[in-house]
């Protein structure tokens, strides 16, 4: 059992990090508006204008490559697990089916206090988090089944600054959403440009709604664009482990189940044809 005052401790201790976090956004949110916007605020870098295409990103991640979900589980524990639950899944059984030695276990993985049998849970409380997000980071255990792996991948690429919401950031796939850019320190800062759309709204009359066009890279993190679109894949991945932990076993299975019932067929048809052979 964790005590009272750890869980505090922790709770206190993912406060600061967040707060830490939305001061860096808001931070270089101002200096950039202070150095006169995004091109001045990378120097000659001419921003790099991507993201378009966003609705046809695809995680295309692969459960059964093992160092894949094994970073995955590094990056939640690292980055998710601040806030964030898997509240089906028990410590040992990862490390069971993921190979992590019980040494490593205790070592990289397991929070301070938690036992291996113990499930994973976030050591932010729900009232808290409902106080400071206004809404409590649900459980993602069986996220990747409910929304799906693409959904993840665009949801923790599409994060954008946007100094008109409470964490400074704002992203596509869940406008408005309470979740801080908890990776802006890897990704870095990108901001959202618009362009105005000609249309015609219901009622006949013309609208010019800016719908979004790309996104420009404001300033660098500490991870390169493939690197950090590796990170999120590997994370995506290892949520999708974690959304059925025996996936890869039921699809190893399902190689035999189906090869056995060839076999069987082949059999049944040799005794009919036995059986039939003296009445035709
Ligand atoms: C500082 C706390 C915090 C951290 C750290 C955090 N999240 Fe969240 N997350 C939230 C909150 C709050 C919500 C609820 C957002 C909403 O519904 O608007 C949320 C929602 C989500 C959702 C659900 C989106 C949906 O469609 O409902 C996913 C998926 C998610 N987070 C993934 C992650 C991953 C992956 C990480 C680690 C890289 C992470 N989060 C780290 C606070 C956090």
């Amino acid at each position: 059992m964790r005590t009272e005052a750890g869980r505090g401790r922790r709770g206190f201790l993912a406060a600061a990090l967040l707060s830490a976090a939305a001061a860096a956004t808001h931070g270089a949110w101002a200096a950039e508006e202070a150095a006169g916007g995004p091109q001045a605020a990378v120097g000659a870098q001419v921003p790099a204008a991507f993201g378009a295409d966003w609705q046809s990103w695809h995680a295309a991640n692969d459960v059964s490559d093992m160092a894949s979900v094994q970073r995955g589980a590094r990056n939640f524990v690292s980055y998710c697990l601040g806030c964030h639950s898997l509240k089906y899944e028990r410590w040992s059984r990862l490390a069971q089916d993921l190979g992590v030695p019980p040494r490593l276990l205790q070592q990289d993985l397991l929070p301070p206090g938690d036992k291996p049998a113990q499930y994973i849970l976030t050591s932010m409380p729900a009232a808290d988090a409902q106080d400071w997000f206004g809404k409590t980071p649900p459980d993602l255990t069986l996220m990747a089944r409910a929304r799906g792996q693409d959904y993840l991948y665009q949801f923790l690429r599409t994060f954008y600054l946007d100094s008109a919401t409470q964490t400074g950031a704002n992203n596509l796939r869940l406008p408005a959403t309470a979740m801080p850019h908890v990776l802006s320190e890897l990704e870095g800062l990108k901001r959202a440009v618009y362009r105005q759309a000609a249309g015609t709204a219901a009622a006949g009359r013309a609208t010019d709604k800016p719908v979004f066009d790309h996104f420009e890279q404001i300033a660098p993190g500490r991870l390169s664009a493939a690197d950090y679109d590796s990170f999120v894949r590997d994370t995506v991945n290892f949520l999708d482990y974690v959304s059925e932990p025996t996936q890869t076993a039921r699809r190893a299975l399902g190689v035999w189940v189906v090869l056995f019932l060839l076999v069987f067929t082949w059999l049944a048809w040799l005794v009919k044809r036995e059986y039939w052979k003296d009445v035709h």
